[in-house]
């Protein structure tokens, strides 16, 4: 099949997946309520398309604590992407930068800051977790700066593990507990076997324990692998420790936004975590409107969550987001054909987001704005 949207990648990703594995990347938390409504709410808000501009020429270019991105997209981090493709976090963070966009690399990733950095010239954003393990992140952050990375992003919405019920009727099978039934099934997917089987031994390249980490991790996973004492006074120490931007990610409450900000944050994500933690959390296209009220200009803010075209990329940045991270949209392209599909990816949202644009007579990404946005029910 040849892709023509994002819900082709998932397709293909869902072919060439040991089902466990696809269940990790696709699946969320409990009854994955705020999964489905990330998305669902993205098509409850409609446009009101103005007519009659000249719309030759669409610019989707923007600029993020400094730096020129060719389109107002992110990758943002995704853990474990070394195990969807061979070398997976490396391959994504190579697409991003082909396509002229950045990238921020997961504290859960496959690959080192390191390695990841030196895969490219333009430098990657870093996502920190804060561990259990006492002064993890202090090591991790000296590791980022040394590999010159230009924003930090501390995501703040995981100090308790959910519950994701799709990978526990797998039988917790990072655990190393892989049942029969998906090893039979891991022995039908070839093109995933020669990518990750027969590719590098798998390991974590910023967590705690070294090389062969993989098992001894995955098995902390639900439950003690994150500092559950993570506060804002924690947030203040990193940000004493890292000069460059500094991203808060997982913030969904204007009055969280504030304080991010009085803080010293540099930028917010507005996020759900992609529906991975709190089931019965609003859609974060719901939450964005107040929150970019809430910081009024004194910070980046951006989103996530449930973005599967390109016009809801445009819906964001009407709504008022510099920018949206994106994680399974490009997570599927890796899976279904590495660093090519997550470009293809990219080029998909591209296509979309420039004739969405056009459509509503807009040539430039300033020129979005909530005129462009209807819901009957919804006050902004
Ligand atoms: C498989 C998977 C792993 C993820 N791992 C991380 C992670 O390590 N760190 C993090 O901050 N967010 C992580 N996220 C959340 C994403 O950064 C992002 O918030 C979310 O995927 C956005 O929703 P979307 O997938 O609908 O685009 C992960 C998401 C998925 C799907």
């Amino acid at each position: 099949m040849n892709p023509i949207n994002i819900r082709d990648m998932q397709t293909l990703a869902r072919k060439r997946l040991p089902r466990l594995l696809y269940d990790y990347l696709d699946g969320g938390a409990f009854d994955e309520i705020t999964l489905a409504a990330n998305t669902a709410d993205f098509a409850r808000l409609r446009f009101v398309p103005p007519v009659l501009n000249d719309v030759g020429s669409i610019d989707l270019g923007t600029t993020i604590f400094g730096e020129r991105l060719s389109m107002p997209l992110i990758l943002g981090p995704v853990g474990s992407l070394g195990v969807l493709s061979r070398l997976g976090d490396i391959a994504s963070a190579k697409a991003a930068e082909a396509c002229g966009i950045t990238s921020c690399l997961s504290t859960t990733a496959v690959a080192s800051v390191e390695d990841v950095t030196a895969a490219r010239k333009n430098p990657i954003w870093f996502q920190l977790y804060v561990l259990t393990e006492p002064g993890h992140h202090v090591e991790l952050i000296r590791r980022a700066k040394a590999a010159k990375c230009r924003a930090l992003v501390i995501t703040v919405d995981c100090a308790i593990p959910a519950q994701k019920e799709r990978d526990l009727r797998h039988g917790y099978t990072f655990t190393g507990k892989v049942r029969p039934r998906n090893i039979l099934d891991m022995l039908t997917r070839l093109h995933w076997m020669r990518s990750v089987l027969l590719g590098p031994r798998l390991n974590f390249g910023s967590m705690p324990g070294g090389k062969g980490n993989f098992k001894r991790i995955m098995s902390k996973a639900g439950g003690g692998l994150m500092d559950k004492g993570l506060d804002w006074d924690k947030v203040k120490q990193i940000r004493a420790m890292w000069d460059g931007p500094l991203v808060i990610k997982g913030i969904m409450s204007p009055r969280d936004a504030a304080r991010a900000v009085d803080l010293g944050a540099d930028g917010i994500v507005v996020s759900n975590h992609g529906g991975r933690q709190l089931d019965g959390a609003i859609s974060t296209i719901m939450a964005l409107g107040p929150v970019v009220d809430a910081v009024n200009d004194r910070a980046v803010v951006m989103m996530d969550g449930g973005i599967r075209r390109g016009h809801d990329v445009v819906k964001a940045l009407a709504m008022g987001a510099k920018a949206c991270l994106i994680g399974r949209g490009y997570a599927y392209g890796l899976a279904a054909n590495g660093q090519a599909g997550v470009e293809q990816s990219l080029d998909i949202l591209r296509k979309e987001m420039t004739s969405t644009m056009g459509m509503l007579a807009c040539t430039s990404v300033a020129q979005l704005g909530r005129e462009l946005l209807h819901d009957n029910e919804w006050r902004f």
